[in-house]
């Protein structure tokens, strides 16, 4: 069996991500073809990265529409976002060679990522496990991307081929633009993941770009003012425009994320029992855990009751307020910049090791680990209080834990 991976962040999937894989399967004769999504892009990505489970789905309706799926040997796997740790190619390939030791594997990577071979983790041992098919595109590029070959060849032993696709300079940076300012074509990317964007408004593909306008979120103020306490009110503002700050160095739309940090505690201060009786009668399911400690409800419950209220339809939105309790895997960039401006905004005063204010300092550098670094405290906090903590707090910082032994990169 010859297997072909073709990972990405597929943020979003497009026409070129197809052709590239329908190429490589063709020319290579592989019996299979599998798109991996990457749960957390391997360099620092400030674009607008939308959730796992979005860029899953996208590329499932897109493999199907232009590909025709599983009977034509297309595959998705999701296993980057199940296997726990590190996401590097190495890691990868080991498992799936330990999962199936008679498959052939072909892994396939873009020129820029043969040019830095020497820096992956292991590399003679990636080479080893697999045949690499470089994607490039420029002729000139290919000049050298060849030689590069032949000097691996020769020093790590490495099988390296090169795929011959219809060359298409179509970037995701491009499409996200377009599908921004409503033009986003078929020819760009499949007409099943443009109406998917459509209908969950990724990407802020709404009202000039913007999703909320500055009345909205005056709006939105006056309502917090009304309705909170005024300790509740001044949190709800320091985590908006903390959230606004960050939401300018990671490419978010800054008005999303003043609005969620605005919004994200707006059913806090409803008793909990009725936190619960609402969300029963809004059919919002909640967890044992959830109904046992009943302060970890108001993330849930205020994404319903925004939705209903306000007629906020734009999932990505939603998912910073209803998660930002506790976080989850794999969390998009507005949702970790909700959770961690939570946690730090100026108000807050806790006192931790590392202290608060080297945070609120990392978390403008590098938001995984400062994620991470949150969930930790949180987690010995309650434990040394001897309270109960979520099962699934665990579950995120299981999945974040491993950004704190990252070294510490600059964000561009
Ligand atoms: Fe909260
Ligand atoms: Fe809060």
């Amino acid at each position: 069996m010859k297997t072909g991976i073709l990972g990405g962040t597929f943020n979003p999937i497009h026409n070129a991500h197809l052709s590239l894989g329908k190429a490589a399967k063709e020319q290579f004769k592989l019996d299979k073809l599998v798109f991996m999504p990457a749960a957390r892009p391997a360099y620092k990505d400030p674009r607008q990265l939308v959730s796992f489970e979005d860029r899953m789905e996208m590329t499932r309706l897109a493999v199907e529409e232009v590909l025709g799926g599983e009977k034509n040997g297309y595959f998705l796997s999701d296993l980057e976002f199940k296997r726990p740790g590190n996401t590097y190619t190495c890691d990868t390939l080991a498992y799936l060679t330990k999962e199936e030791p008679d498959t052939e594997f072909y892994f396939i990577i873009g020129g820029d990522s043969l040019m830095w071979i020497d820096e992956w983790k292991d590399p003679a041992n990636i080479v080893n496990k697999c045949t690499l098919l470089v994607a490039e595109r420029g002729e000139t590029r290919l000049r050298i991307l060849k030689e590069k070959a032949e000097s691996l060849k020769k020093t790590i032993n490495a099988r390296i081929e090169f795929i011959d696709y219809p060359c298409n300079f179509v970037s995701s940076s491009d499409i996200r633009r377009k599908i921004k300012s409503g033009d986003a074509k078929p020819t760009d990317l499949p007409s099943s993941v443009i109406d998917y964007i459509d209908k969950k408004e990724l990407y802020g593909c709404c009202k000039d770009g913007k999703y909320f306008t500055a009345d909205e979120i005056q709006a939105f103020t006056k309502d917090m003012e009304a309705t909170l306490s005024t300790f509740r009110f001044q949190h709800s503002l320091g985590v908006a425009y903390t959230s606004a700050a960050l939401a300018m160095v990671y490419g978010v739309a800054v008005d999303k994320a003043t609005a969620a940090g605005l919004l994200h505690d707006s059913a806090k201060e409803i008793p909990h029992d009725e936190q619960e009786r609402l969300c029963d009668q809004k059919g919002i399911c909640l967890t044992d855990t959830e109904r046992r400690l009943k302060q970890l409800i108001h993330g849930k419950l205020a994404a319903g009751l925004l939705q209903e209220k306000y007629g906020i339809k734009d999932e990505d939105f939603l998912n910073s307020i209803r998660n930002h309790v506790v976080g989850r895997p794999a969390m998009s960039r507005l949702e970790q910049i909700v959770f961690c401006a939570d946690f730090l905004e100026p108000q807050r005063d806790f006192v931790m090791d590392p202290p608060l204010k080297d945070i609120r300092s990392l978390v403008f550098r590098d938001i995984d680990k400062a994620t991470a670094m949150i969930l930790k405290a949180t987690i010995e906090f309650l434990r040394e209080k001897g309270k109960e903590i979520d099962t699934s707090m665990e579950t995120t910082f299981d999945y974040y834990k491993v950004f704190l032994d990252n070294e510490e990169t600059v964000n561009p």
